[in-house]
């Protein structure tokens, strides 16, 4: 089965053309960065105006790389939350027109799940059940997937994401957004244990970020004078440490063997090495996607859409966006 995926959440635009939920065939994406970098930040009207420039020749551009005409698609899949309402519509809109002239199945796709799923591209032999920890700009979710389309949320922050406490710690840093891989790039070359941040104590499998966003700004306040390397290597560890202490323990708690990282900050160096290092003394397998797949990408919304519409899951002309739902919604099982 051979799905068309689109994402237009946040600032890429990207089409994808998966067979199987698992071959990629082509995953095209162009990001916006430059557009929004000197704001320091998405701008969320910009975002879907240049969405709606572009999907048209992505979407052409991945089936010319795919080798594949409309009319070889057996279904499409957008991503319809969460994400900024604008840009989200864009997709939305893209898929249902699809849809409605080839006459086959829609789907909307929520792209937590997504990101998810985009472990299964890359791991072939790789089978629910699992933990998975999903960090990104705008979220971190401990989530139980008990199946391909059985997800539950264990745990998630309240306040800031991982992702997005590494883009406000390197705008307090004066580095360009996004700042996640600038810190990462500069803590490679910093001493961890230089400087101590807060690791903040939350009940269960919930984080909370801003304290340390907090923390940052204080001691910088305080040592005009620091080592932006080591500073940077600080920072991360006290992120990771957060991440890889509580996914390891809801795995252990429940029983799971298998871990799964998720969303743009699973890219982390810190973040990868040390969930591997700490989960093999506990004997958990641990695996995440290569770093096109985990920041956003349409192959991702493909491979979900897959496993929606194998199981009689489709979404019909009246899909809505959903700007801050992070579970899966308008979905109808047609038995
Ligand atoms: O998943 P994603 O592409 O978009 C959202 O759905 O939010 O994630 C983007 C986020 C940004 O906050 C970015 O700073 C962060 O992922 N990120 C990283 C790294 N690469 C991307 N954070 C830490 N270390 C990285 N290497
Ligand atoms: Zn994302």
């Amino acid at each position: 089965m051979i799905i068309l995926g689109l994402e237009t959440s946040c600032d890429e635009t990207s089409a994808a053309v998966v067979n199987d939920g698992r071959e990629v065939l082509s995953n095209i994406i162009s990001s916006q960065v430059e557009t929004h970098v000197k704001f320091g930040g998405v701008v969320p009207e910009i975002a879907a105006r240049k969405h709606i420039e572009s999907i048209g020749f992505i979407v052409q551009e991945a089936l010319n790389t795919a080798k594949i005409k409309i009319s070889d698609i057996d279904g499409f899949a957008a991503a319809n939350g969460p994400g900024l309402a604008g840009a989200l519509l864009v997709a939305v809109n893209y898929a249902k027109g699809l849809s409605f002239a080839t006459k086959k199945p829609l789907v909307g796709v929520n792209h937590i799940e997504a990101h998810i799923t985009a472990n299964f591209i890359d791991h072939p032999e790789l089978q629910p059940p699992f933990i998975s920890l999903v960090v990104s700009g705008g979220h971190t979710l401990i989530i139980e997937v008990k199946d391909f389309n059985d997800y539950k949320i264990l745990g998630s922050t309240r306040d800031d994401a991982a992702g997005e406490a590494f883009d406000k710690v390197a705008r307090i840093l004066k580095l360009p957004y996004p700042g996640g891989p600038e810190i990462d790039k500069l803590a490679e070359s910093g001493n961890p244990e230089a400087y101590h941040f807060p690791r903040a104590k939350v009940d269960g499998a919930d984080f909370s970020f801003s304290g340390l966003k907090t923390a940052v700004q204080q001691f910088i306040n305080k040592n005009p004078e620091y080592d932006l390397n080591d500073l940077a290597a600080s920072f991360r560890q006290a992120i990771v440490d957060v991440l890889v202490n509580k996914t390891i323990t809801e795995a252990e708690k429940r029983g799971y063997t298998k871990i799964t990282l998720a969303g743009g900050v699973a890219c982390n160096i810190k973040l990868r090495k040390d969930m591997l290092e700490k989960a093999k003394i506990k004997n958990l397998s641990v695996y995440y996607p290569s770093p096109v797949l985990c920041t956003d990408n349409a192959a991702m919304i493909a491979s979900r859409g897959y496993y929606s519409i194998k199981n009689g899951y489709y979404s019909r002309l009246n899909l809505n966006v959903f700007p801050s739902r992070i579970t899966a919604f308008d979905i109808d099982k047609i038995l």
